[in-house]
C-alpha cells in the first residue's frame, strides 16, 4: 500500500483494509450496513496523523447506528459511539427496499386500482424520498416516503407522470407499510418526459479546444500547481469535492473549502408535497452520488481527472474513476486599456477549474471551483436535471406551483447551499469585518449631495456574525489578517462577495426552519474546531433541528484575530418555468473571495499577450 498525504481521498486499498478490520473486531453481522465511509482529516498542528476512517454502520435488523473510527496504521477500532439523534444517510438498497414494500402494499395496490392504475403497477417508479421530521410517534425510527410515478417501461423517464396525493410511509426497519395516504383523484399528466432522443441539430459547428503545449498545471498525487496557485484537491463521500491549503503567491488563503450541507425545501401545502426537504449532503450523500465524468461532455479541453473511492452498503470500494475534473478555460478578457495615442494594451483571462457533479434522485448539482490568474477564487453551483412535479387540473391557478407541461405543477422551492470556508488569510490569525456603502445625508459632510462612503463593521463574535446579505448595500464581509499588512500598511484581506440570493423562506415555526436553520441567514463565522464540520449536524436524516451552526454559534465564542470559518449560503429560489421541462437548463448560483488588499497591485501585469504575433499588445499599432 503506498503512503497517501493525510489529506488524500481514501483510496480502495484503505476501505478494503478498514472493513477487514472492523470485520476482525467482531463488529459486522450478516445485517450491518454502511451509510457512511469518510476519511478523519487530520487536526491542524497533528505533524504525524494516522490515516483514520469513520464508519458509520448500522444494523439494518435493529436500526441502531454507531459511529465506529478505525485506525489503519495501528489496525485497531479506536473508538465506537451511538450516533444519537437523527438516522444515518439512506442506503442504495433501501430505495429498492422501499419500491418493492410499496408494491407489495394491498392498500396501495387498492389505491392504485381505485384510480384506474392496475395496468400500470408494473413499471410505476415508488420514488424514495426523506420524509423530513414532524414528532409523529408512528415515524420515530428509520422511515422514509414513497411517491408513485407512472413510466411506460423501465426506460421512460419516471418524473413526468405523478400520481398525485398518494404517499406511502415506509418503517424501513420493520420492513412494513406504516400507512398509505389516498388524497383524490387527479388525472395523471399524459405527456412523456424523455429529452434524450430528440433529432440533433445539424446547424453547429465543432469548436475545438486544443492546447498543443499541454495544459499549465503541475500535478503531483493530488496536489495541484498552477500560476501561483498551490492546493490539494480532496473527495468524500458525503461532501464530494473538498480543496485544502489554498494559497496564492505562497500565501495562504484557505485553509478547507467544501460544500457540506444543501437543503431543497418545498414550498407547497400539498400532502404529497410539505413534508419535502431534501438534505442531499447529510441525508443521500454528495460524493456516494458522485458522477463519473466524460470529456467532451462534463469537461473539455485538456483534462486532469481525479479518481474518488466511496464505500457501498456493504463497506466495499467503488470507484468512481472520473469523479473529479480538472482543467483550464480561457475567460474573457482580464483587463484591457486603449490608450490617448490609440495604443491598445489587453490581456485574457484564464481560470483552473475544478469540477464534480452528483446526482441526487432528479436532480443534478455541479460544483464548479474557479481560481483565476488575479488571485480571486470562485464557486459556481450549477442545479440542473428533472423538476419534480405533481399534478392538477390543467389551467389550475395553484399559489405555489406552476404549471410546466399539460397537468403537471412544479412546486416552488429553493435549493439552499452551504458552503464552509475555513479561511487562513496569511496565517490561521484572522478576523471579520462587514463593508456596506453608506450614503451621506446632505450637510456639512456632504454639502453637494454627491458624496457616499463605506461603513465597517467589526463581527466580533458569533452572534453579531449571524449575517444577511443586503445587494442594496453592495454588501461585502472582509477578512482580514492579524499577521500581514499590505504596502499601504493596511492588513491584507479577502472579501467574500455574495451573489443576490434569497434566504429559507419557511415561517419560524415550521419544523424546516428549526432543521435547516442554517439556511436562514446568509453568513455565519465560528472559531475553527475540528468537529464543527455540518451545518445542519452530523444526522440532519429524521433529526428534529437545531444542531449544528444555532447550537454552535449560541454560545457566542469570540472571532478576533481567531482562526475563521465562514459559512456562506446562498442558491437558487426557484419557480419552476416551461423551459425547465423536460430538463431543466442550468440555474447558476455561487459566489467569489477576493483578494482585497492582499496583494500590492494587480499580479497579472505580467500575462504575456496571447497572441502568436504579439497583436494584443501595444507595438502592432
Ligand atoms: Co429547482
Amino acid at each position: 500500500m503506498t503512503r497517501p498525504h493525510p489529506l488524500d481521498p481514501l483510496t480502495a486499498d484503505e476501505l478494503t483494509a478498514g472493513r477487514a478490520i472492523l470485520a476482525d473486531e467482531g463488529q459486522l453481522t450478516a445485517t450491518t450496513r454502511f451509510p457512511a465511509v469518510l476519511p478523519v482529516e487530520p487536526d491542524k498542528g497533528d505533524a504525524a496523523p494516522d490515516r483514520r476512517v469513520q464508519y458509520t454502520l448500522l444494523d439494518t435488523a435493529t436500526g441502531q447506528a454507531r459511529d465506529v473510527v478505525v485506525s489503519l496504521a495501528k489496525r485497531e477500532v479506536v473508538s465506537s459511539e451511538d450516533c444519537g439523534e437523527g438516522q444515518p444517510a439512506y442506503l442504495f438498497e433501501e430505495y429498492d427496499l422501499a419500491a418493492s414494500i410499496t408494491k407489495a402494499s394491498p392498500d396501495w395496490r387498492a389505491a392504485m386500482e381505485r384510480r384506474g392504475l392496475a395496468d400500470r403497477i408494473e413499471h410505476a417508479f415508488c420514488a424514495p424520498l426523506a420524509p423530513g421530521f414532524f414528532g409523529r410517534p408512528d415515524e420515530t425510527g428509520r422511515v422514509i416516503r414513497s411517491l408513485t410515478f407512472l413510466r411506460d417501461d423501465e426506460s421512460d423517464s419516471p418524473w413526468a407522470h405523478p400520481v398525485e396525493g398518494l404517499i406511502v410511509h415506509i418503517d424501513l426497519t420493520e420492513q412494513r407499510v406504516i400507512r398509505v395516504e389516498d388524497e383524490g383523484d387527479v388525472p395523471v399528466p399524459p405527456e412523456h418526459g424523455r429529452y434524450g432522443d430528440v433529432p440533433a441539430r445539424t446547424t453547429l459547428k465543432p469548436i475545438e479546444i486544443t492546447q498543443p503545449e499541454g495544459p499549465s498545471f503541475l500535478v503531483d498525487g493530488n496536489e495541484v500547481t498552477w500560476e501561483g496557485w498551490k492546493l490539494r484537491v480532496g473527495f468524500n463521500a458525503r461532501e464530494g469535492l473538498t480543496l485544502h491549503q489554498i494559497s496564492f503567491q505562497d500565501r495562504s488563503v484557505l485553509h478547507r473549502a467544501s460544500v457540506p450541507e444543501m437543503v431543497v425545501p418545498y414550498g407547497d401545502t400539498a400532502p404529497g408535497r410539505f413534508w419535502i426537504s431534501y438534505f442531499d449532503a447529510g441525508e443521500y450523500l454528495l460524493g456516494k452520488n458522485g458522477n463519473d465524468l466524460r470529456l467532451g461532455c462534463d469537461c473539455l479541453g485538456v483534462i486532469h481527472y481525479f479518481p474518488a473511492y466511496v464505500a457501498d452498503d456493504h463497506g466495499h470500494p467503488v470507484e468512481i474513476p472520473r469523479a473529479i475534473c480538472m482543467h483550464e478555460e480561457d475567460y474573457g478578457i482580464l483587463w484591457k486599456h486603449t490608450d490617448l495615442d490609440g495604443r491598445a494594451e489587453v490581456r485574457r483571462s484564464r481560470r483552473l477549474v475544478i469540477s464534480s457533479i452528483s446526482t441526487i434522485g432528479n436532480y443534478d448539482y455541479g460544483f464548479f471551483w474557479y481560481l483565476y490568474l488575479d488571485g480571486t477564487v470562485e464557486l459556481e453551483a450549477k442545479a440542473t436535471g428533472i423538476v419534480f412535479a405533481g399534478a392538477a387540473p390543467s389551467g389550475t391557478e395553484h399559489p405555489h406551483a406552476n404549471e410546466i407541461a399539460p397537468g403537471l405543477f412544479a412546486p416552488v422551492h429553493q435549493h439552499l447551499f452551504c458552503a464552509r470556508l475555513d479561511v487562513a488569510i496569511d496565517g490561521e490569525r484572522n478576523s471579520l469585518v462587514e463593508v456596506d456603502v453608506e450614503r451621506v445625508p446632505m450637510g456639512e459632510r456632504n454639502p453637494y449631495g454627491n458624496a457616499f462612503t463605506w461603513k465597517e463593521t467589526p463581527l466580533r463574535t458569533e452572534l453579531e456574525a449571524r449575517r444577511h446579505a443586503d445587494p442594496a448595500k453592495a454588501r461585502v464581509w472582509e477578512i482580514r489578517s492579524a499577521e500581514r499588512t499590505n504596502r499601504l500598511g493596511r492588513p491584507t484581506a479577502y472579501q467574500l462577495v455574495p451573489r443576490p440570493s434569497a434566504t429559507l423562506m419557511a415561517q419560524p415555526e415550521s419544523t424546516v426552519h428549526q432543521r435547516a436553520t442554517f439556511a436562514t441567514r446568509h453568513l455565519w463565522a465560528t472559531p475553527y474546531r475540528a468537529g464543527e464540520r455540518y451545518p445542519a449536524g452530523e444526522r440532519p436524516n429524521a433529526h428534529p433541528g437545531g444542531a449544528g451552526l444555532p447550537a454552535w454559534t449560541a454560545a457566542d465564542r469570540d472571532l478576533t484575530d481567531t482562526d475563521l470559518v465562514l459559512w456562506h449560503v446562498f442558491g437558487p429560489t426557484h419557480i419552476p418555468r416551461p423551459e425547465d421541462w423536460p430538463v431543466m437548463p442550468v440555474d447558476y448560483s455561487g459566489f467569489s473571495l477576493r483578494p482585497y488588499g492582499f496583494l500590492d497591485r494587480n499580479p497579472a501585469l505580467d500575462l504575456p499577450s496571447g497572441a502568436a504575433d504579439d497583436h494584443c499588445s501595444a507595438h502592432d499599432h
